[in-house]
């Protein structure tokens, strides 16, 4: 007979269970329960209400915001009450509305895979991963696909994480989208994606075929206001056993900002006993070198006013003082929209000062490197 090991010094398996469940302050993955959500509360309640009403939710916000920990917490939530499954489908690597569709067949129950056997070529397991890995068949339209995989879900929730990255056959993928909307009232669907302008366009375009009922309903995730990251890291630091003062915290909040995700960096560093100036500057490293990227990337095609643009940025700096730069009006409105509307890194304080909302992209902008045009004589 199977007996169960009992635990030695007297502790019982029920107090091992309950260690196993804490929920640590500081941890690496994204949340996936509301016990664990820290600070988030509103915006919690916001989408599973939102859920409740058969909305589908678009989680908008900055990196490192939490988008994909509210978006798990939020439908398994959901799910835990009203018996949903939730599949959760990571699309940052996917291009193409093809791609896209393979990698939500390849997180489907097998029964449903079996019943769309017409379109897969193949279906095949690693060792390593739990899932599947799914190849259409080559003249199988992904659109058709994606509509009967679609219909065929009930009671499910279906997360795609950053979606924004699909940009080819855009259009086929929404339509299949919107067709599940309209035909499956049992299916709910949570994007979320950090290029909240890219995002929301692709709704726009679908919206305006009148394809779907209703757009999504919005989410941004914003910075946490200092307060909160402050409470963060205390409680952090106090489950963990760490002494911190209050100018260390004063100080993490200053140079990081109040992103969750580079606090709960910095405070895992922290619990392993890294000192506290070795832990802000490894995590602010990373963080801004991020930043970098991003800016870097969000640059690529614009004119080479638009960073001077931003280096200006830095310090604040008024319309007028933007123009200055030369940049056409045009231009620079779109620029200013691109930055507080869809990368949500620059505020327009009440004064009409357009500055960064979060040091890390300061910083990041402040390293910036100005490009020199040279024009080689003919
Ligand atoms: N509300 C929160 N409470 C506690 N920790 C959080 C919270 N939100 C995010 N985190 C932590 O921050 C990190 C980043 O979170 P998450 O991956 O959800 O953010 P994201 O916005 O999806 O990031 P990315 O832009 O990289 O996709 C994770 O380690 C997660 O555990
Ligand atoms: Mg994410």
């Amino acid at each position: 007979m199977k007996t169960t090991p009992r635990t030695g010094s007297g502790s019982t398996l029920n107090e091992k269970e309950k260690v196993q469940k804490r929920h640590l302050i500081f941890d690496q993955r994204p949340r996936k329960d509301k016990e664990s959500l820290f600070g988030r509360s509103e915006e919690l309640n916001k989408l599973i209400n939102a859920l409740h009403a058969k909305s589908w939710v678009a989680v908008l916000g900055p990196r490192m915001a939490g988008k994909t920990s509210l978006a798990w917490a939020g439908a398994n939530a959901f799910a835990e009450e009203m018996k949903y499954n939730v599949i959760f489908v990571d699309l940052r690597n996917a291009e193409t509305s093809r791609q896209a569709t393979e990698k939500i067949l390849s997180r489907l129950p097998k029964s449903i895979l079996d019943a769309l056997s017409k379109y897969i070529a193949e279906v095949s397991f690693s060792a390593r991963d739990v899932s599947a890995s799914v190849k259409l068949r080559e003249n199988a339209a992904a659109k058709n696909a994606l509509e009967d995989a679609l219909f065929a879900l009930k009671d499910t929730i279906l997360i795609l994480d950053e979606v924004q990255n699909v940009k080819q056959g855009v259009n086929n993928f929404l339509k299949a989208l919107a067709t599940a909307f309209n035909e499956n009232d049992s299916l709910l669907v949570i994007f979320t994606g950090s290029y909240a302008g890219v995002v929301k366009k692709l709704f726009e375009a679908t919206h305006k075929d009148s394809l779907y009922g209703r757009p999504p309903i919005e989410i941004l995730l914003s910075p946490w206001p200092e307060w909160v990251a402050a409470e963060f890291l205390r409680k952090g630091f106090e489950q963990c056993d760490v002494n911190v003062t209050q100018r260390e915290i004063q100080e993490t909040i200053w140079r990081l900002g109040t992103l969750p995700g580079w606090l709960n960096l910095y405070g895992l560093r922290r619990c392993l006993r890294t000192s506290h100036e070795e832990s802000l500057q490894r995590v602010f490293e990373k963080a801004v070198n991020e930043a970098l990227k991003e800016l870097e990337h969000f640059l690529e095609g614009r004119s080479p006013k638009a960073r001077e643009v931003i280096k200006r940025l830095v310090y604040g700096a008024t319309w007028g003082e933007l123009e200055k730069t030369g940049i056409p009006k045009d231009t620079l409105s779109r620029l200013l929209d691109a930055l507080t509307k869809e990368l949500f890194i620059v505020v327009k304080d009440e004064i009409g000062v357009y500055k960064f909302s979060d040091p890390i992209y300061r910083y990041a902008a402040e390293r910036l490197p100005i490009l020199i045009v040279t024009t080689t004589p003919s």
